[in-house]
């Protein structure tokens, strides 16, 4: 175990992990989407968890930095709130927000983190830009929709801890990059077995298993 000090409070943590996890552990609640305990090297895509670290001359995302001894860090300085805010504005630029039609409102991460960085859901000063395709129901039991999908990675994760081997993968690339479960196009593998776990894990509304979209 090593001390370090995160906003002014010592806090004891093993050393050698993400620090995103230690704060996390201990309380400090940093912002993040991508990041998952057990989920090996981070995927740190959502660009929220920065911090500020004394000697370092940049903000940096947490779940990428590893504990170590005497780590002097800040969790709520303006530098790291704007890189925040914009990270989040960037995800929304892409999101086709809809709440009262999404089977995730009111306990959806994205709501929470809006309401947390004070970012409005829809940004005047950003266009929103859509994927053509808004729901993709091909799966004989979930559905998806690529235009709520922040590209977190965490239905990837669990499938491949429950099956040995993800039967979900990211297919394209860029803006265009979607979940696929065929890792091309089309939303289905036949090996999958409709555990559902992938649509429970999903932090936002963009995987659900039909049951949960009864009535929407
Ligand atoms: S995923 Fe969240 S922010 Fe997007 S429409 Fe659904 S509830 Fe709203
Ligand atoms: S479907 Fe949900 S869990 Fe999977 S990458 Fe998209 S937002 Fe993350
Ligand atoms: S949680 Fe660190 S970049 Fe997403």
């Amino acid at each position: 175990m090593v001390n370090i000090i995160v906003d002014n409070r010592e806090i004891s943590v093993e050393e050698g992990v993400p620090l995103l996890a230690a704060c996390l552990e201990n309380g400090i609640d940093i912002p993040n989407l991508c990041w998952m305990e057990g989920m090996g090297e981070p995927w740190a895509a959502c660009r929220l968890c920065f911090v500020e670290i004394e000697g370092e001359k940049q903000p940096v995302t947490s779940c990428t930095v590893l504990t170590r001894s005497d780590m002097v860090v800040r969790t709520d300085t303006p530098a790291v709130r704007a890189l925040q805010q914009s990270a989040l504005a960037l995800l929304l630029s892409v999101h086709h927000v809809d709440c009262k039609n999404c089977h995730a409102n009111r306990k959806c991460a994205l709501q929470d983190l809006a309401r947390r960085l004070k970012v409005s859901l829809k940004p005047k000063h950003l266009e929103n830009y859509l994927k053509p395709v808004e729901r993709d129901e091909t799966h004989p039991s979930l559905v998806y929709f690529p235009n709520r999908c922040v590209l977190c990675g965490k239905c990837i994760h669990v499938c491949r801890n429950l099956h040995g081997q993800p039967l979900i993968s990211f297919a394209r690339r860029g803006f265009d990059t979607i979940v696929s479960f065929q890792g091309d196009d089309t939303v289905f593998n036949a090996e999958c077995t409709s555990c559902g776990a992938c649509a429970a894990v999903c932090p936002v509304g963009a995987l659900a298993t039909k049951e949960m979209l009864n009535g929407l």
